[in-house]
């Protein structure tokens, strides 16, 4: 950590949190107080009462802090313009779209799920509609709790989570249908039998993970284990030996014997942390793929969110970077998170 941002760290005191997601910059992370996967992150912060959260990550992950926190925090991001390419993958209309399609094509309303990579306006829809907010971390059991109720679900926007996660839980293509951009259906089965819409969206950063490269980090390391994160490709996925969250990765990695050989699918910056973490075990990246909006946070612009906090000019010079969801879609947004979290402590 450089010596300003520890010095304004100890001037804040209590008033401050950084917590940062771990795809972040090893940098970054040596400055945060909290470090988790979204699901993580998103309940940590809830539970904490410091006025300002300057959260390390993406926007749709600062929004999810947003939509939790209470009234006297405010939630600022030091790159404004962190985006999530997959988050922008559908929109409040489109989602609107696709429930009455799903509604006319099998004579029910789903219950959407919506993945935490999205914004608040349709994690607004899910909760309206008596759905919930999933992470990587739970989407398997968020999905059996809705499923159990013999209720279609839509899952959103991530296709790849979707079906990584109904292959885990054994559910046969002809019980699901993909819903295009255009918001058409698409399925090989029948309109009464379908229990799983999956919406058509992706991850830039873990579609390029390919079959191929397990195949060629497996010869080169006899013995690897290959674990990935649930974004990968379901041939991906099916290749390697294990699959979950960042934090999953991080705490597999972590209780694995020393001389373990491990091959990791998912963000750079992440595996050479872990890599570095863990010098004991060997850790190799399966190919090196960056989150280039993880990567807009840096020391420079996270030490001027300190500074303003510091000399009160925040308001004034940063108005972009304080992350705030407007009131009319916050309480269903929060319905949604906390239906979340309730489903994963029951379970
Ligand atoms: P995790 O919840 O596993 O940290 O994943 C967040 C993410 O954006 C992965 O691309
Ligand atoms: Fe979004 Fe993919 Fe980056 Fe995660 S890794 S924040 S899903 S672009």
């Amino acid at each position: 950590m450089n010596k300003r941002i520890r010095e304004l760290k100890k001037q804040l005191g209590d008033q401050l949190i950084i917590p940062a997601h771990h795809y972040q910059k090893q940098e970054i992370i040596a400055c945060a107080d909290i470090i988790g996967d979204s699901y993580k992150l998103a309940v940590d912060v809830s539970s904490i009462d410091a006025e300002y959260i300057v959260f390390c990550g993406v926007k749709f992950m600062a929004e999810g802090a947003a939509i939790l926190a209470k009234e006297h925090q405010r939630i600022i991001l030091p790159a404004s313009n962190a985006g999530c390419p997959m988050a922008d993958m559908i929109s409040i209309d489109q989602a609107e779209t696709a429930m009455q399609n799903i509604h006319e094509f099998c004579g029910q309303s789903a219950i959407p799920v919506v993945y935490m990579n999205a914004y608040g306006d349709l994690k607004a829809l899910s909760g309206r509609y008596g759905g919930s907010v999933c992470t990587s971390s739970n989407a398997q059991k968020i999905m059996t709790h809705y499923l159990q109720n013999n209720t279609p679900v839509f899952f959103l926007p991530d296709y790849c989570l979707g079906i990584n996660t109904a292959r885990e839980l054994s559910i046969p293509d002809e019980q699901i249908a993909i819903v295009r951009q255009d918001c058409t259906i698409e399925t090989t089965g029948k309109p009464e039998d379908i229990k799983l819409f999956l919406w058509d969206g992706n991850c830039r950063v873990h579609q390029r993970f390919t079959t191929e490269h397990i195949e060629r980090i497996r010869d080169e390391h006899p013995g690897i284990r290959v674990i990935v994160h649930p974004e990968v490709r379901e041939q991906v996925a099916a290749a390697a030996d294990y699959a979950g969250s960042t934090q999953y990765i991080y705490n597999t990695i972590q209780k694995a014997p020393a001389g373990t050989i491990w091959g990791v699918g998912t963000e750079y910056n992440f595996v050479s942390r872990v890599a570095a973490d863990f010098p004991e075990k060997s850790i190799f990246p399966i190919f090196e793929s960056h989150c280039s909006n993880m990567e807009k946070t840096t020391i420079n612009n996270l030490q001027y969110m300190l500074e303003a906090i510091a000399d009160d000019t925040l308001l004034l010079k940063y108005p972009d970077h304080i992350i705030s969801v407007p009131e009319s879609i916050r309480k269903d947004a929060a319905l949604s998170l906390n239906n979340m979290i309730s489903i994963v402590q029951e379970n």
